[in-house]
């Protein structure tokens, strides 16, 4: 690790000049073409700073959403009443100004441009931060299911010593052992045995930031989901995603009838630690890509307060699907 490098900005992608390709790709087949068109005339020509900076920017405006839905959602602790009281209010804000929905879906142009902004920018920057390493989409596709496998049955299953199918001699000529995918050779042919995961040398194991930082990508698809899927159950009542009680109008009753159901609420709950990280993560780099951490104390004191503000929003959030499993909101 570059000591020049603050940790938070491990596994991002470089800011510095124009990317350029270290490896050739294995195969033509293989090779990532750059996005042409119209995604080449807006965010492809976009320099990685102007980038980070709509990053940060839409990232901060759906972090202060999330934080002031959380704080809206508390209200469930007062009772059906409040709840779809607050809901209401949601709804009519701005009245007898305003026409009722105004603001309400003002609000939600504003998400939705937040979330392409990040969304689009994000991918750029990834797509660069992987040329300019030589690495592929296919072959990240590749690696990313052979991990998944391989969580899957973690078992140990092979010990080879010397240099097992077609994995690189390495450096330091030592044994390699890696666990094998129980569909080995059937959905994940042999050649791609060079993509297999090996097990981190003790020492050289990840810290939780580092896995936090290196999870972006994946926490960014979680919480993608889970907003389609949050939407679709509380907001629109769209079956299957909806319980079967979804009635519009009772925002209280639509929460416990969804959260009663215990596969959703082990998903609103798992998708709270993905919002934690993501949040702890994004905002320390938003700090970072945005200059405001020129000191080594302005850093601890962004630091601190990134891992607050993740940790209240899921903790406050995850507490919902928990009450209503145990019955304290029903
Ligand atoms: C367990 C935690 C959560 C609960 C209990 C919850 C509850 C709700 C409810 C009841 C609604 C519908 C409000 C209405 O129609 O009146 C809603 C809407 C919504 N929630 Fe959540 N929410 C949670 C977490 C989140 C998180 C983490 C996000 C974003 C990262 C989020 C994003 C949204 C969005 C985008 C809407 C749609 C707003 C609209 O267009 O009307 N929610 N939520």
């Amino acid at each position: 690790m570059n000591p020049a490098t603050p940790p938070s900005r491990q596994g991002t992608a470089p800011t510095a000049a124009p990317p350029t390709r270290r490896a050739a790709p294995a195969t033509a087949d293989d090779a990532a073409p750059a996005p042409t068109g119209a995604w080449q005339a807006s965010v492809g020509a976009a320099s990685n700073a102007d980038l980070k900076l709509a990053m940060a920017a839409s990232g901060t405006v759906l972090s202060v959403f999330t934080v002031g839905h959380m704080a809206g959602n508390m209200q469930v602790y007062l009772g059906r009443e409040r709840y779809n009281r607050y809901a209401l209010l949601l709804r009519h804000a701005g009245a007898p100004v305003l026409p009722a929905n105004t603001l309400l879906w003002a609000a939600r142009i504003g998400l939705l441009a937040s979330t392409a902004t990040h969304v689009a920018a994000g991918t750029e920057l990834t797509l660069r931060a992987w040329r300019a390493e030589g690495r592929t989409v296919a072959g990240t596709v590749r690696q990313v299911t052979r991990q998944v496998a391989t969580v899957v049955d973690r078992r140990p299953r092979l010990a080879l010593p010397g240099r097992p199918m077609g994995v690189p001699r390495q450096m330091t000529g030592t044994a390699q052992v890696y666990r094998r995918a129980p569909f080995d050779g059937a959905l994940l042919p042999g050649r791609f045995d060079a993509d297999a995961p090996r097990r981190r040398p003790r020492g050289r194991r990840r810290s939780v930031p580092q896995m936090i930082a290196r999870s972006m990508r994946s926490t960014g698809a979680v919480l993608g989901l889970f907003v389609t899927y949050h939407v679709l159950d509380l907001t629109t009542g769209t079956r299957p995603a909806a319980s079967r009680s979804f009635e519009h109008g009772d925002a209280y009753g639509n929460l416990v009838g969804s959260l009663s159901r215990p596969v959703v609420a082990v998903f609103y709950t798992a998708s709270m630690a993905a919002l934690a990280g993501h949040m702890v993560h994004g905002l320390r780099t938003a700090a970072l890509d945005t200059g405001l951490t020129t000191t080594a104390r302005r850093v601890h004191r962004v630091d601190v307060a990134a891992k607050a503000v993740g940790a209240v929003v899921a903790v406050g959030n995850a507490s919902i699907p928990l009450a209503v499993s145990f019955k304290v909101v029903r």
